[in-house]
Order: C-alpha cells, then structure tokens, then sequence
C-alpha cells in the first residue's frame, strides 16, 4: 500500500475487460472494465501492467497514465510483494500461466476475469493455491456485485415472490464462457444445484466451448431449464424465475428487469393472471464499481469478497458435468 492509502494495481492483459470497454465510453458513465473502476473508485494506484502486444501496451499506458508496462510476467519477477492487487484480464488460454506468476508476486488480492481456467482440476489447484498463500482470489462473475441481483436473492429467500416454481435461462457463447456467469447467477439465487440431462451442443462461437443446453435441481427442488440460442443470429443471456407471486426476468444480460405480479383476471371471473409488468433499467452497470470496492474492503479489512474462487468453482463443476453427460447422450446417439 502506498503512502496515501492507495492498493497499487498491477494489470495482465491489456484488451477490452481490462479497459477497452471504457474507451469510447463518457468520462462520467460507469465503468465497465477493470481499470475503468479502479480509476473511478480512486483508492488504487495503477501502478503496472503486462501486454504482449506492444502498439496495445503502449496505448494502454497512455489511457490509463500506467507508469509501467511490461511485456512478459517473467520480467517482474523480482517484484514480489510490490503489488496489492493484482487483475488477469488476458485470454483464458493464458489464465493458469498468469495465475502462478500473480500467485508468486504475493499480492493481498488477485481479481481473474472469468472463465478462472479453461480446466476444472487447474482452477481446483489455483483456489487451493490461492487458499494456502492467504491470497484473496475474486473471480469476475459480474452480477454477482449488482445491486438488483442482491436484492433480488434478498427477496427470494424472505419470501416476498412466495415459492419458486421453476427458473428458465437462455444463453449462448459457451457453456463455460457464458454458460458459467448463468450458472453462477442460478446458484447465487436459487442455491446449490445439480445437473440433471444436457443436450447437443451447439457450436456457435468457441471452437473449444459449445453452448449446451441442459437441465438442472435446486437443492430444494426448483426445476432449472438451460435453454441455447446460436450467437451467429444474435446474442442472448437472459433469465425468467417462475414464483408462486410472478414472473422476474432478466433480459438484456441484467441491463434490463421486468416484474409482473398477480392480479384477478380482467377477462375470466374467478381466475388469476399477470399483469403486463413494467421493464425496469438494470443496475449491472454498477458491478464493476462495487466489485473493486469489496476488493478494497477485503484487502484492508479482511471481509471476503462476494465472488470467490469457491462460488466459481461451483459453476464451473456444472459446465463440466454438463459436458460429460452431453457427450454421453453424443456416443448414445452414435450407437443407434
Ligand atoms: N466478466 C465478463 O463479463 C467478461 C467480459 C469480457 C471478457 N471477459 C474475460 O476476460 C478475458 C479477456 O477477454 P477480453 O475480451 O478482454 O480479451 P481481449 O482479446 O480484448 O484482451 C486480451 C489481451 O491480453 C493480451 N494477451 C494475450 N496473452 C497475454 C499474456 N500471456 N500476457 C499478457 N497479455 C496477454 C492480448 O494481446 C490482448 O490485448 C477472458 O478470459 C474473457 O473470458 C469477461
């Protein structure tokens, strides 16, 4: 930490979570990316980051007034216990790599965009890893640090939407890519879950990470549907939660909410329906904001932060055991 107080930041991989989505964005909109709210929040220092590409390191440094820019983890090895925090913004593939050289600088916190690893038993080691050096591992599973998302999950578990009767998600990208902030999002309101069936997989964007769709159990017995879409027609990650009190849906990725209740039927005497419901602006634009703030308050006060390497372990247990049983119903089809 620095004289002021500041947690000072070192940054791997310098592209668009890192802080390309803030580029074209105004001064004053809510930050979308990591140095965007570090710079918002304004109790870190950017002290470093690393890039292999160096027009993009360059211009990095330059947006972000960086002081310095490295183009390979190994040539700040030296720097161990230099910096506070410190964020993997690079591609999955180099996620693991980065992991070990960010666990041997010995940061307070290390914030890794989501997927953790592209392999269970690697992102299994990093948590472990992570646990044993006393490092606070957050993962970037975004809705996890929106306010609507909290309240939500508030009002599910004091009753206020009644039961909940079932949960019906569609998304596309991947079943570990963006299948795993859905399935994240599932457990963080419902509970944990359980696989249940998975379906052909749809090759929509990754070579290596189809979206499947598939089915799922609460704890408690809320049947969870995992519908796919196909990204080359648009998009979509969206989520309807079926209650004893209404329809809450999620459209737009969090940017957008509806809620409908339960009125008496304007057409039928004697029937219950739902109202049209109004469309609300989400609040995922802030998560970015407080996700840097429970960092902050984590590396200071020792709180824990809201998205760990343990609740993103979860989901990515269900991307793999969705795999593992679409590929099973693949062979099964192949024998017929
Ligand atoms: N949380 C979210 O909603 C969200 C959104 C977008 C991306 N992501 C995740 O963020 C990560 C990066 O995605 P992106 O869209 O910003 O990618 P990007 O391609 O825009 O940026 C990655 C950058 O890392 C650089 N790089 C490659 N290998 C490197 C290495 N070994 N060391 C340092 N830099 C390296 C690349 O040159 C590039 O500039 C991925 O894991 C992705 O899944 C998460």
């Amino acid at each position: 930490m620095t004289q002021t107080g500041q947690l000072s930041v070192l940054i791997i991989g310098c592209g668009n979570i890192a802080g390309g989505f803030d580029a074209a964005r105004p001064v004053d909109a809510l930050p979308l990316s990591h140095a965007g709210a570090y710079r918002r929040d304004g109790r870190f220092r950017l002290a470093a980051c690393v890039e292999v590409d160096d027009a993009r390191r360059a211009a990095f440094m330059s947006r972000w007034e960086i002081p310095e820019g490295r183009a390979s983890t190994r040539d700040l090895r030296d720097r161990v216990g230099q910096f506070d925090v410190i964020s993997i913004c690079s591609p999955t593939s180099a996620h693991a790599d980065d992991m070990d050289a960010a666990i041997a600088l010995r940061p307070k916190v290390i914030f890794c965009e989501k997927p953790m690893t592209p392999a269970l038993a690697t992102s299994e080691q990093v948590v472990a890893r992570c646990e044993q050096a006393g490092i606070i591992l957050a993962i970037n599973h975004t809705r996890r640090w929106a306010p609507d998302v909290w309240r939500l999950r508030d009002q599910l578990q004091s009753g206020a939407w009644g039961a909940v009767r079932s949960a019906a998600a569609r998304y596309t990208k991947g079943v570990l890519n963006n299948g795993g902030h859905m399935l994240d999002l599932l457990e963080f309101l419902l509970g944990p879950l359980s696989v249940q069936w998975a379906g052909r997989p749809v090759h929509d964007f990754w070579p290596d990470d189809p979206t499947i769709p598939a089915a799922l159990v609460s704890a408690t017995g809320v049947p969870v549907l995992l519908a796919v879409g196909d990204a080359r027609d648009y998009a979509t990650f969206e989520l309807t939660l079926t209650t004893e009190e209404g329809l809450v849906t999620m459209e737009d990725g969090g940017n957008l909410w509806r809620y409908r209740r339960v009125i008496d039927s304007p057409t039928f005497t004697g029937y219950k329906a739902l109202d049209a419901g109004s469309q609300v602006a989400g609040e995922y634009q802030m998560a970015m904001v407080n996700a840097v703030a429970d960092l902050y308050e984590a590396a200071t006060n020792g709180s824990s932060v809201r998205s760990t390497g343990y609740s993103a372990l979860a989901a990515q247990r269900h991307c793999a055991d969705i795999r593992a049983l679409a590929a099973m119903t693949a062979e099964e089809d192949n024998d017929e």
